[in-house]
Formats: structure tokens, sequence, C-alpha cells
């Protein structure tokens, strides 16, 4: 058969003497036992099982023995292959178990403790005020829109048909941005927010524009030079001063409880005519306080009335500044101020706690959404 093995290589037959795979596999379960970690292990798998561990290079070897000799190096080196492949699975078993272990004691979630000490917070309820006066004229169709803070003085005023001489327009009254030659304001009140939606809107237009305003006042108990003002504004074909009234009324009443009345006092503004103050009765008294042996109310200082704001038919001057033909369309608007619904409706009596942002003001309102 085969001529005898003439490349007969000493060194590979010392690679498969019981001594030397005994060697090798005593070295692999050494390096097994001495791994610490499941990384550790995979370099150990890698230099003792691997495709060039000593032991597969001595199985390669196998093929160069005398036939005779093959049958018992190769149960040798299985056992010795064996061996070590069973202590890698059970050490791999035990690293296995005590990462988990470590694991369950390095990621323990102590639902013991107390997950609600964060304070919550409050939203600001000038916020929420506002949201609420919105909403009773979004539950009447309404829609919200908003407008720019620093404003053209066109808006804020010419097209409101404010004179170029009107007092409102100084600088006693009005923030100007940089000087009064660049045209820009703060605006002074949300009313520029009906000319851009008149000229933003198809009609009919029904919108409500709540907002910050500006005016050159100093901090006190009831004035700010930054407050909030509610601007509402219908344009359709046939309105009349009934639906302006019928308008405030339904707000009244959403915001301060059913069968409230309401009054109009003739008043100016150059933008309505004609123009109104608008009253609310006092929701604590109803007006009893003014009753002649009524108890004194603080809410109304016994007045009976709550002053809201202002109101009126839009000026047909407005309408045309806008594009809007008078022949054609009318329109009712008003203005209300925000901190001051704040301060009768939750007994706020200075406007100081409104602006200097101390939680303790603002917690008790909650986080009403
Ligand atoms: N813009 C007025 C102010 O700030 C309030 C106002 C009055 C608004 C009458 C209106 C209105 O829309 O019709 O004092």
């Amino acid at each position: 058969m085969s001529a005898p093995n003439k490349s007969y290589d000493p060194v590979e037959v010392t690679a498969l003497s019981p001594q030397e795979l005994e060697r090798a596999r005593d070295e692999a379960l050494a390096a097994i036992a001495a791994a610490g970690t499941l990384d550790d292990l995979k370099q150990v798998r890698l230099a003792h099982a691997g495709d060039r561990s000593p032991l597969a290079l001595a199985n390669r070897e196998i093929g160069a023995l005398p036939p005779a000799g093959r049958a018992e190096a190769g149960k040798r080196i299985g056992a010795a292959r064996g061996a070590v492949g069973q202590a890698l699975k059970a050490r791999q078993a035990e690293l296995e178990d005590e990462r988990d272990q470590r694991v369950l004691v390095e990621e323990t979630v102590d639902v013991t403790l107390p997950w609600d000490r964060a304070p919550r917070g409050a939203r600001h309820p000038l916020t929420t005020t506002q949201e609420r006066m919105a909403d009773v004229f979004v539950s009447m169709g309404f829609e919200v829109a908003e407008g720019p803070e620093v404003e053209a003085e066109w808006f804020n005023f010419d097209a409101l048909n404010f004179t170029p001489d009107h007092p409102a327009r100084t600088m006693q009254d009005t923030f100007f941005v940089g000087s009064e030659e660049t045209g820009l304001v703060m605006r002074t009140h949300t009313s520029p927010v009906q000319v851009r939606s008149l000229l933003s809107r198809p009609l009919p237009v029904y919108v409500v524009m709540p907002g910050k305003t500006f005016r050159t006042d100093e901090l006190d108990a009831t004035h700010s030079p930054v407050f909030h003002q509610l601007e509402g504004l219908a344009v359709d074909e046939g309105l009349t001063m009934a639906d302006l009234r019928g308008g405030i009324g339904v707000f009244v009443e959403g915001m301060f409880g059913e069968g409230l009345k309401t009054r109009f006092r003739p008043s100016y503004f150059p933008f309505t005519e004609p123009s109104a103050e608008v009253d609310m009765q006092c929701f604590v008294c109803r007006g009893a306080s003014a009753e002649p042996g009524g108890d004194p109310c603080r809410t109304c200082s016994s007045e009976g009335w709550i002053e809201l704001g202002g109101c009126g038919m839009v000026n047909p001057r407005v309408l045309v500044a806008c594009g809007v033909d008078p022949e054609r369309y009318s329109g009712w608007a008003f203005g209300l101020g925000v901190e001051r619904t704040l301060m009768f409706r939750h007994g706020v009596e200075d406007m100081h706690d409104m602006v200097e942002g101390d939680v303790r003001f603002t917690l008790p309102f909650g986080m009403e959404i």
C-alpha cells in the first residue's frame, strides 16, 4: 500500500503524545477555571478550543501518524477536547449565573421609594384664566387668533381710527421700539389683531385674540406695564348690538355663573361706534350690597356691578381700512382684561402677586389644563 512514512516529524509526534495532550488539556482547564468574566472566557475559548488551539492543531496531525496509532491518538484527543468543551460549558453557565445575580443586585428598583416628591408646579393662573375666557367663545364657534407683541403703529393705531394727534400715541402711554420714528410700538392693546384677522381671513370672521399688552404704567397693586387682554371680533352680514349683548351675556354666564346680568354704559373708543363699557352683576352679592340695607361686598366694593371692559360696534372706518364693505358687513368687538378677571374671580388683591413668579401664589391654582 503506502510507502513508509518518510516525512516523519518528531515535533508532531510530541504534539500527540499523551503527556503533551494532557498538558494542553490541563492548561485549557486551568485557563477556563481562571476566567473571571464572560469576556475572559471568550478569549480562553478561542485560545484553547478554537481552530488554532493546541488541541485542534494536534487533531490535524492524526493523519500523519502510522495507521496503527491513529485510533489511539484520536481517542486521546477526543477525550481531551471533550473535557475542555465540558469545562467551557460549565464555566459559561457559572459566569452567566454570576452575571445575572449581579445585574439583579445592581439594577434593583426599590419600588417602595417615594415617587411623588418632585414638586409638580402649576400653570400660571393668568394663562389658565385667559384660556378659560377664550374657551367660552370657542364654544360659541369663535376661533383663537394671535398677533405680534411688537406691532406696527399702523395696526396698533391708524387702522383702528386713532387720529395722528390722539393722546394715546404719545410716549406717555406707549412704549416705542427705539424712537418714535421707527413706527414700531409694543402693542398697547390686542385690538390690532382685529385688523390682522380681517386682512387675513375670509368673511365672516368670528375670532378671539388673547395676548400680552404693554403700557408705560408703573407696577403697583392695580397696574402693570405688561398685562393681558382678550379681544373679540365678529364681522358678518346683519350683526347688531343685540348680538354683542348676547355674546357678552353668554361669556359672563359661562365664566361666572348662570343668571348674572350685564349692562352697557355709553363710552368712546375710536374703533367702535357706538361704544360701551360693559359691566356684569357682582357674582358674589348679585347686586344686594348696593341695595339699601344690603351687607357690604368686598368683590364689587358694594357697587353691585363689576366692570369687565370695553366693547362696541366696529367703526365702519375700521372695516374700510381692512378692505371690508361696510354697506354689506357689520361687526362687533370687545376687549376684556385678563388680570382684572383673575383679580375678582379669585380674590387676588395685588398685581404684584401675578408678576413676581412666587410659586406659593401659583401652586394653589394647580395644574388646570
Ligand atoms: N382696546 C381697548 C383698550 O385697550 C379695549 C376695547 C374696547 C377693545 C372696545 C375693543 C372694543 O375691541 O370694542 O382699552
